[in-house]
């Protein structure tokens, strides 16, 4: 029986993950003179910080070249473009369908979770007005394996007292789908189907995410 719904923030909730792209691209062209491309982008998608910088660096086989000092500054310099980027979001950037959603779940008496892995996932749901909407926001700094792990979505099940298998979680990353299954919950994918076919159900945007889609699809996979 599904009692919880865990949700991803960037890309999710809000339209965030085009600006964690646009301030890795400009990183890596600063400071690296590397190109990232679409691709890239999708493989980024869902990691932290510090495995972004290291997917990136691996491009130009550069790992080895910076100590991890450098690196954490160069995460740094990332994060401080990145906070520019989302100084001025508002409740009119969350994505649509969302708002009626998490009010829907809430009002069937389901509980509610984020497992975001990223750090800035407080500040970016209070400038949206819905960090009240949470029952439980698991914490990504105490986390110690990133997505694909299911480590953040274990946690977010914990702090909600709800068993995995009652999960529903939502994501639009590989690595997100991946950390879900590998947690063994329900996986819901918001994007391309061809890239998220790991995920148990996809939708190709947040307004065709409602809790009677996602309970019929869950539904359709017990029999
Ligand atoms: C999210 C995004 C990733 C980002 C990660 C860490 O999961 O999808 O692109 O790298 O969070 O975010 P942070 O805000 O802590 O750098
Ligand atoms: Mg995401």
């Amino acid at each position: 029986m599904i009692k919880a719904f865990i949700f991803d923030l960037d890309g999710v909730i809000t339209d965030t993950a085009h600006l964690h792209f646009k301030a890795w691209k400009w990183l890596a062209s600063e400071k690296f003179g590397i190109v990232i491309d679409e691709n890239m982008h999708e493989q980024l998608k869902g990691l932290s910080r510090m495995d972004s910088l290291e997917k990136i660096l691996a491009i130009h086989h550069l790992n080895q070249k910076y100590t991890v000092k450098e690196k954490v500054e160069l995460t740094t310099t990332k994060n401080l473009y990145y906070r520019k980027l989302i100084s001025d979001i508002t409740p009119r950037d969350i994505l649509p369908g969302i708002v009626e959603l998490l009010e829907e779940i809430k009002g069937s008496s389901y509980k509610l979770a984020l497992a975001s892995a990223s750090k800035n996932a407080i500040a970016i749901l209070k400038s949206l007005d819905l960090f009240q909407s949470f029952d439980f926001i698991a914490d990504a700094a105490i986390v110690k394996k990133g997505k694909p792990a299911p480590d953040i979505y274990l946690l977010a099940a914990k702090g909600l007292s709800v068993a995995p298998e009652n999960c529903i979680g939502i994501e639009d990353a590989v690595s997100g789908i991946q950390s879900i299954k590998h947690a063994h919950m329900f996986a819901v994918g918001v994007g391309d189907k061809r890239l998220l076919h790991e995920a148990d159900y996809v939708v190709s945007k947040t307004e065709a995410l409602t809790l009677p889609n996602m309970m019929q699809a869950w539904n359709n996979s017990l029999v």
